[in-house]
Order: structure tokens, then sequence, then C-alpha cells
């Protein structure tokens, strides 16, 4: 499937644990009938459960939307129960991955330097890497915001080498205390952290580097009214959804209204 250029829009939907195999088949279905004849200038991927990976790709061929992972290992094989390996992620199709989504640092215990090497892993097997990287509410209500979000960004891609080729990474901005609250980041909140992270970015990397191989996205309590606050030429270059994604029309219209707020934006 080729590339859309690179100003198109990224919008990734992350199932989390919500759906079961045959739900997420019967989804993605779904998704690709009611987006059948729109023309779309918006990447869309889709994050279904380990499980669920094969039966959506199924589901999806035939459409333009893509396939991503929720987690990848930082090794190829070995000794690892329960792991997945990098490689058995490019057999099943996918070509992006969620590492270090919030809920696996503060619920599995997740490390900055974990997720270094599973950020490593996936651009050495032509992975493109969702990092995710937020502060939690206490942090920010004591001022640490951007502190905390720097510190997670430099530790996870100071070994880490510009994305190669044609290769992207993805950094997306997910406030904790805006994930599946209602409660989203204000657009003023988002865009300061855009800068934040730019500019971590052109700490870690040269300018041509970061114009090339590096998008963001926000995060937390996305939906198809707030979408445009946040994803414009000037802002966010796409969007992290959760709880809208579930809902096919929901996820259609959102799609549409950034497609739209994209092209007026444009002119
Ligand atoms: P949400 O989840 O859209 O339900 O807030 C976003 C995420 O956790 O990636």
């Amino acid at each position: 499937m080729p590339r859309r250029p690179s100003l198109s829009p990224l919008i990734v939907a992350n199932w989390k644990m919500q759906l079961g195999v045959a739900e997420s088949a019967q989804q993605a279905t779904a998704l690709k009938e009611q987006r059948r004849g729109l023309k779309s200038r918006s990447q869309v991927v889709i994050c279904p459960s380990f499980l669920s990976l094969a039966g959506v790709k199924k589901a999806l061929r035939g459409s333009d939307m893509e396939l991503g992972a929720q987690d990848v290992f930082w090794d190829d094989r070995g000794a690892y129960t329960g792991e997945v390996s990098p490689i058995n992620l490019r057999e099943l199709g996918v070509e992006y991955v969620i590492i270090g989504h919030s809920e696996r640092r503060q619920l599995l215990g997740e490390t900055d330097s974990m997720i270094a090497r599973k950020i490593i892993s996936a651009l050495g097997h032509g992975l493109t890497p969702i990092l995710c990287v937020g502060e939690t509410a206490h942090e920010r209500n004591d001022g640490r915001q951007e502190m905390v979000v720097v510190r997670q960004l430099t530790n996870a891609l100071k070994s880490a080498p510009p994305p190669a080729g044609h290769g992207r990474l993805y950094v997306a901005y997910e406030p904790i205390w805006a994930i599946g609250t209602g409660e989203p980041a204000s657009a003023e909140q988002a865009l300061a952290m855009n800068d934040v992270i730019r500019q971590a970015l052109l700490d870690l990397y040269s300018q041509p580097q970061v114009e090339t191989s590096f998008r963001t996205l926000y995060g937390g309590s996305v939906n198809p009214g707030n979408v445009c606050d946040y994803v414009g030429p000037k802002a966010f270059h796409g969007a992290l959804v959760g709880t809208a994604s579930l809902e096919p029309a929901t996820f259609v219209t959102l799609i549409n209204n950034i497609d739209q707020g994209f092209s007026v934006k444009r002119l």
C-alpha cells in the first residue's frame, strides 16, 4: 500500500483490551465499509490486541488502513515467556507499534530503559514506533510536566538512531490525567507541550532529521468535536484515539473532521 505524502495526518486507533477477537475483526470490517468511497487525506492505523491482529489484518484487506500493535518486546527470540517478538509482528503485517503507553508504564512497571530498548528493536525491524509520553495530574500540579515529558522522551531516544530511509517515529503526547477521563488537555496546554517535544527532539537530532523523520500526535479524550483543536499543519500531526475509536461511526466522523479541518487550515 503506497504511503500518503508526509503531510497526511496520522490517526491511530488504540483498541486496548476492549474487544474480543471476533469482535475486533467485525469492527474492522464495519470501519472499512463505512470508509468505502470516502476520499481521505488521513492515514489510519488500527491497533487491536495481539490476538486480534491476524483477523483485523484480513478484515482490512482492500482498504487503505494499516495495522499497529500495542507493544513489542526488545529481543527477536528467546526464553521470554509471554512476550511478543517484532519478527512475529512483521510476519502478521504489522507496520506500527505503540511503545511506552502510560497504562503499561503504570500498571506493568515498564521503565524508560525498557522503552528505549523497544524503540531500537522496532526501528531495527522496520516497525514505525509510536512513543507515548505524558505526565500525571500530580506532576502537572507541581509544574513538573515539561521536565517529566523531556525526561521520558530523552531516555527513550538517546541511544536510538534516527529512523532510517523513509522511516518515521511518532511521539504521542498523552497526559495521563486526560486518558479515558473525558477531560482532554486544552489546546493551549497540548500545543505548549508540542513545542517542548520538538525542542527535546532538536537536542537529540539534527533539524533536517527531526523535520523528516519525527512527528507528534496528541492523545487523551480526543473525540470528533475536539480533534481539530489539536491536529493541523502548525499543531500535532495526528491523534492517538482510545474510547472514540471503539465505535466505527464515531471514529469515521473523527477522521472526516480531521480531513476537513486540515484542508480548511491549509488554504
Ligand atoms: P482515550 O485513550 O482516547 O480513551 O483517552 C487514549 C489512549 O490511551 O491512547
